[in-house]
């Protein structure tokens, strides 16, 4: 499973870069707000940063205005990613967008059903989104072991990105699950670094390391 980073902070993306485990970013509209700058500008910065794909997303609602922010999007750098959300007219633009040979990641997939259409309509990528079901009090892995089993029915091969991860055990589950990539918040990918043990273990050969005599 490959792991992507879900941020547009570019310091979070610059430090999980450093550790050599990134394959991608994934942004939304609501991670581009929280950093208080220009989204052509993020976006450009993150590419120069990661080398993989990075999801983008549009904001229009109708597949004509998609389509024309999908192909500015995708002008930035060849990684660019346009995020399409899973609507009727999100449809219609991943057809076009597909056909020009530009990539797109279905998003807000909250049913199998809904993969299956974007996947048919030629998404590069769906995001099934796992945190924003177990709110609702949904088992929100369900739906990615669902995806994967259809996909592999029939050889699909839109990628499936598990979304909403909120823990290391979705991380895990996800991969468990045969997702193809989970996109992961930078505080998630910090508290899958740490085990309880591995501090002590530290701990316990530098405190023994202290009797080894030295010459
Ligand atoms: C996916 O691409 C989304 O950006 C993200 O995973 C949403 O996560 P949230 O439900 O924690 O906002």
């Amino acid at each position: 499973m490959k792991i992507f980073i879900d941020t547009a902070n570019v310091n979070e993306i610059r430090e999980a870069e450093s550790w050599g485990i990134l394959s991608g970013v994934t942004t939304n509209p609501s991670l581009i707000a929280k950093e208080g700058r220009d989204f052509i500008e993020v976006v450009k910065e993150i590419a120069s940063i990661v080398d993989g794909p990075i999801s983008a997303e549009v904001i229009s609602l109708d597949h004509e205005g998609m389509v024309k922010e999908a192909r500015e999007l995708a002008k930035i750098h060849p990684n660019i990613v346009i995020k399409i959300p899973m609507t009727i007219e999100g449809l219609k633009a991943v057809k076009i967008l597909s056909k020009e040979g530009i990539k797109t990641n279905v998003t807000l997939i909250f049913s199998s059903a809904q993969a299956l259409l974007a996947a048919k309509a030629g998404a590069t990528y769906v995001s099934p989104f796992v945190g924003r079901l177990d709110d609702v009090g949904t088992d929100g892995m369900n739906l990615i072991e669902e995806i994967v089993a259809i996909f592999n029915n029939y050889a699909i091969d839109t990628e499936i990105i598990a979304a909403s991860i909120r823990h290391p055990i979705h991380a895990v589950n996800a991969a468990l699950a045969g997702a193809h990539i989970a996109t992961i918040p930078f505080k998630v990918l910090k508290q899958m670094t740490k085990h309880p043990q591995t501090d002590l273990g530290i701990e316990k050969f530098l405190e023994d390391w202290k009797t080894v005599p030295k010459k």
